[in-house]
């Protein structure tokens, strides 16, 4: 089994010294790539900023904007069996990044943001044989929202958590199916829910 894996967050720069981006520690997809390593699978870590040693063993891509984790991930994908989503991808990024820094102007400022790619989506409508996880961060409606996320994706599951998982060393998910059914439900350390999203992968793939 060679997996996919995307962790962390992505940064979009106003200026050369400034960006938009989130408190993603990236605990949970590292989690993912140990738990994968510890199982004997071939792990390809596609990482944003995060202040965590890349797991000894696993190939690791750096990147910085969604645009380079696009770029790295629709290349590596198609050597992999499947993929997992944990980053969390800066969903707006400004227009335009000016060169240099931005002077104060004395009043307020206004940036243009357009949306950044999804990456999952990408992967999801090129994944022919290969299976796809998502993540989903919800904060109201969370299986309906979810539910919508894992179909407009094609992914074959979803990790449902909630704000709560963000920075936290804990989490507690819940693994949704195209169905809509909750086909488990996982509590602990972010290393816990690793090791029984890995252990539930290699059975069901
Ligand atoms: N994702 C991605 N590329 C993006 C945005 C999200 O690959 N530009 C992935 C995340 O890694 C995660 C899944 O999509 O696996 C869902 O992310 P989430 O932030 O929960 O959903 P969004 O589709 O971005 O919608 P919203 O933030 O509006 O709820
Ligand atoms: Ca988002």
């Amino acid at each position: 089994m060679r997996l996919l894996i995307t962790a962390g967050p992505t940064r979009e720069y106003i200026d050369d010294v400034r960006y938009v981006s989130n408190a993603s520690s990236g605990r949970m997809g590292y989690a993912i790539a140990e738990a994968a390593l510890a199982a004997g699978w071939d792990v390809v870590l596609v990482s944003g900023p995060v202040d965590l040693a890349p797991p000894i063993g696993c190939e690791f891509h750096s990147v910085v904007t969604t645009d380079q984790m696009r770029d790295a991930c629709l290349q590596l994908f198609p050597g992999c069996d499947g993929v997992i989503a944990a980053a969390a991808v800066s969903d707006y990024r400004p227009l335009q990044r000016i060169t240099g820094k931005l002077s104060k102007t004395g009043g307020p400022i206004t940036i243009e943001m357009i949306e950044t790619d999804d990456v999952l989506a990408k992967l999801g409508h090129i994944k022919e044989n290969r299976w796809v996880v998502g993540f989903a961060l919800e904060a109201q409606n969370p299986r309906e929202n979810a539910l919508q996320k894992l179909r407009r994706k094609n992914c074959d599951w979803i990790v449902l958590n909630g704000p709560a998982a963000i920075g936290a060393d804990t989490n507690d998910v819940e693994l949704l199916a195209p169905s809509g059914d909750s086909v488990a439900h996982w509590t602990g350390t972010k290393r816990d829910i690793a090791a029984d999203l890995i252990a539930w992968l290699a059975r069901e793939t």
